[in-house]
Order: structure tokens, then C-alpha cells, then sequence
């Protein structure tokens, strides 16, 4: 039997842990009245070096974890999780009996960059599984084959965000080696192609250059998000605040810390949610 989602119900987030909350922010921002639902997937971080059969079946699987407590649509906030799983989820959501529309951080972002561009010339840093799939070049290309892209795989990137420690010198060198393509290919658009990415904004936007524009997926997915919601008359007709809660497929205490930094809002309680499958550490 097909299930109708309800205009009360939460807006279903997920992630592979903290980085995501970059796009919850936005959401929380932007959507004030909205209840939304994070799933952090500490257990299984880092997704970025997974191959995409491995990222579609967890992708499925946080999905389901989501549709069992009700939510209304559902937001991919991990560009890895996107990139190999944005075809096969929508599919994965109506195979199992709901009509939910699943959003990912990938499409909006490519979007906004090339509308940003003045040069044509646009860098995507991402995870090695992000840039493997060449889900950002298609993206791209299909608004604007004109656009030159040059795109950088970051295999040490997202942990820094990840475990919440003070960033280092090595940090920052690592985050230069990453950018120096970018300079050298001149580009004045910068794509932060993983939501664990806008913690080290600053120290990016540095290296960088104050004349480069930075993309992330937290700010290009609101509209989205806004325009689904009203297409289908699933807006919360409250005008309230929402609620907003978190699942942890990890250290849950630990989540709660290292989130709080970065949501920059309250975090209350976060619970803990079995996976089904072996979590892969
Ligand atoms: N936040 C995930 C993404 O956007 C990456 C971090 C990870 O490797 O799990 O791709």
C-alpha cells in the first residue's frame, strides 16, 4: 500500500556524521516553521573513500531508517552519498511503498556555481568517491558545456572536520596542496563538494583568495527543498518554529559534542540507531 506523507511530518536528513549539519543549518535558516530529522552515519564515516555499490546500499538502508519514523522528503546532505546514490534512491523510496521525493546536495550546488561564474572558470573539491563518480562534470556541463572545470579529490579533507579537534599546520598545508590546482587553473568559483567542507571555509577561502566565490550545498539545496515542498502541498501549515531532532548510528554523545560547534543552534538530544548491516568502522 502506498503511503502519503503528512504536512506535520519532518523533512528527513542524512549524512555520513556532522558534515551535513552544514545543510541542516541552512535548512533551519531557511525553513524556520519545518520539523526535519538528521541521521548522522558516524559508524560507517568516512564515506568518501567507498566504492558506490557500498554508498547506494547505505544510502538505502538511512533512507529506511527515515521512512519508519514518518519523514516528508528526504535530503541527501553528503555529496558522496549523492553522487553514487541519486538515481537509484528515488526508485529505492517507491519500491518500498512511499511517495517521497529525496533531494541531493549535487544538482543545486552545480547550479549555483555556474550561475556565480564570471570567468567560466569553476573548481569542485570533493571526496575521491565525489570525484571518481564525475557527478559534479555532469552536472556542470549539462547547464553549461562552456564551463571548464577542474576538479581535485580530497582523501584527508573531511576528517578534520569530522573529529572536531583545532585545526593544525598540517591541516593547513594539506588544505593548500588541495587548493593549488584550483589556482593555477585560475578558477573564480570554488564548489565545496562535501558538507563536511564549510568547517575549514575560512581557512579555504584563504588559501584561495578573497576574489574566489565559494558554492556549498547547505545554501544551494534551500530553494530546492522550498519548491518541492509547495509543488506537492506537503509545506508544515504551521508558523511556529519546528522541531528539529537527531539519530547516531555512532557515538552519540560524541556526535552531540562535535555537532553543537557547528549547527550553531541547540542540539537537545541525540539518540542512537542501530544499522541492521555490520557497521563497517
Ligand atoms: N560529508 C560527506 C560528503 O559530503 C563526506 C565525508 C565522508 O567522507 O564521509 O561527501
Amino acid at each position: 500500500m502506498t503511503q502519503t506523507p503528512q504536512r506535520t511530518a519532518p523533512i528527513g536528513v542524512f549524512d555520513s556524521g556532522v558534515g551535513g549539519l552544514t545543510v541542516l543549518h541552512e535548512l533551519l535558516v531557511g525553513l524556520p516553521q519545518e520539523d526535519f530529522l538528521y541521521l548522522g552515519d558516524s559508524a560507517r564515516f568516512p564515506y568518501g573513500d567507498r566504492s558506490a555499490p557500498e554508498l547506494r546500499g547505505f544510502a538505502r538502508e538511512n533512507a529506511d531508517i527515515l521512512l519508519a519514523r514518518g519523514v516528508k522528503l528526504i535530503v541527501v546532505a553528503c555529496n558522496s552519498a549523492t553522487s553514487a546514490a541519486i538515481d537509484d534512491l528515488p526508485l529505492h523510496v517507491a519500491r518500498s511503498g512511499h511517495t517521497v521525493d529525496v533531494i541531493g546536495v549535487v544538482g543545486p550546488e552545480s547550479n549555483l556555481a555556474v550561475a556565480r561564474t564570471r570567468n567560466g572558470r569553476v573548481g569542485v573539491l570533493a571526496t575521491p568517491a565525489t570525484i571518481a563518480s564525475g557527478a559534479y562534470e555532469r552536472a556542470v556541463l549539462a547547464v553549461d558545456p562552456l564551463v571548464r572545470l577542474t576538479s581535485v579529490p580530497c582523501p584527508r579533507l573531511a576528517r578534520i572536520s569530522q573529529n572536531g579537534a583545532p585545526i593544525t599546520e598540517q591541516d593547513v598545508e594539506l588544505a593548500r596542496e588541495y587548493c593549488a590546482p584550483l589556482r593555477e587553473a585560475g578558477v573564480d568559483t570554488v564548489i565545496l563538494g562535501c558538507t563536511h567542507y564549510p568547517f575549514v571555509g575560512a581557512l579555504l577561502q584563504r588559501l584561495l583568495g578573497p576574489q574566489v566565490t565559494l558554492v556549498t550545498s547547505g545554501t544551494a539545496i534551500v530553494r530546492r527543498v522550498g519548491h518541492a515542498l509547495a509543488l506537492r502541498d506537503l509545506a508544515t501549515p504551521s508558523e511556529v518554529e519546528g522541531r528539529y531532532s537527531f539519530l547516531c548510528t555512532g557515538d552519540a554523545a560524541a556526535f552531540a559534542t562535535i555537532g553543537s560547534r557547528f549547527l550553531q543552534l541547540p542540539m537537545g538530544t541525540v539518540d542512537h540507531v542501530a544499522l541492521t548491516q555490520e557497521a563497517f568502522a
